[in-house]
């Protein structure tokens, strides 16, 4: 499973790509809001420092508006996924994406049936969020089996990135369900890190340690 990390912080995305944690890196309108910095120049940074698919959402509603940002999104540079919400014109968008070879990263996907509709259109990634749907009492990791047992099906080249993580069992589940991606805020993947009896085992070595002759 590939890792993302979902943060248009570029300070977090080096330390996690300092740990080899770093596929790719998904943002948003609200993560891009959270730095205080202008969008294309945080998601350029970005692109200097991770080589591998970036996802930079388009913001506009309308087909001929999603497009025309999908294509100047698409120049910042050649790793550049374009980030297309779920709605009628966003589907349209796509196909002509596809067809000119931008690559998309359909979002805020809540139903199996949006995930169908998603890779007919010829999307390159579809970001279900489970969190979001955890908030509202619905098990938002049993829509990432319904999206996985039907693209098995199909001869689909959609990718299943698991968006919205907030826990590392979210992670642990997308692994063993074979999800192709996840994306992750950087806490979660310092929580996957933490173990507490690594924490206890190196603090008994080092106490034997002292023990030892020199
Ligand atoms: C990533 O592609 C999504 O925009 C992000 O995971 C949403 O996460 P949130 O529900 O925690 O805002």
């Amino acid at each position: 499973m590939q890792f993302f990390i979902d943060t248009a912080d570029v300070e977090e995305i080096r330390q996690a790509n300092d740990m080899g944690l770093v596929d790719g890196v998904t943002t948003n309108p609200s993560l891009i809001a959270k730095t205080g910095r202008p969008f294309k120049q945080v998601i350029h940074d970005i692109c200097e420092i991770v080589d591998g698919p970036i996802s930079a959402e388009a913001v506009s509603l309308t087909y001929d508006e999603m497009l025309a940002e999908a294509r100047d999104l698409a120049k910042i540079h050649e790793n550049i996924v374009v980030k297309i919400p779920l709605v009628a014109d966003g589907l349209k968008c796509v196909r002509t994406c596809t067809a000119e070879g931008i690559k998309t990263n359909v979002t805020l996907c809540f139903s199996a049936t949006q995930a169908l509709l998603a890779a007919k259109a010829g999307a390159t990634y579809i970001s279900p969020f489970v969190g979001r749907l955890d908030d509202i009492s619905y098990q938002g990791m049993d829509l990432i089996g319904e999206i996985l047992e039907i693209y098995s099906s199909y001869d689909f080249d959609t990718q299943v990135l698991v968006a919205s993580i907030r826990s590392p069992l979210h992670v642990l589940e997308s692994a063993r369900m074979g999800a192709h991606v996840a994306t992750i805020p950087l806490k979660v993947m310092l929580q996957l890190v933490k173990h507490p009896l690594t924490d206890r085992g190196i603090e008994a070595f080092m106490k034997d340690w002292e023990k030892v002759p020199t």
